[in-house]
């Protein structure tokens, strides 16, 4: 089941690929960009304009559904979402209902 956690640590991996479902959008994340791309900036550098308001782990409107891998980030009660703004892939290969 995808989810996500604090427990994986940024360093885990180097790459990874971020399928955007309904966008029908794949981009890659890379752990060598600096300053390191959250989700949200991945799917904005990939030509999509997800919701957000905050861009800070606080106002929740960015939430959206981890369809498969997991992600490091914040934890609280988003059932069976994430919030893009400030999660990161934590695996080589998430999905992401967006
Ligand atoms: S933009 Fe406000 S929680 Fe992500």
């Amino acid at each position: 089941m995808p989810r996500r956690s604090s427990k994986f640590y940024m360093d885990d991996i180097e790459e990874a690929q971020v399928c955007f479902t309904k966008s029908q959008v794949t981009a890659t994340w890379s752990a060598k960009d600096k300053p390191r791309l959250s989700i949200l900036q991945v799917a904005e550098k990939a030509g999509l304009e997800p919701a957000f308001g905050c861009r800070s782990a606080i106002c929740g409107s960015c939430e959206v559904k981890l369809l498969k891998g997991q992600v490091y980030g914040p934890e609280g009660d988003y059932p069976q979402g994430i919030l893009i703004c400030h999660s990161y892939p934590a695996t080589r290969e998430i999905e992401i209902e967006l």
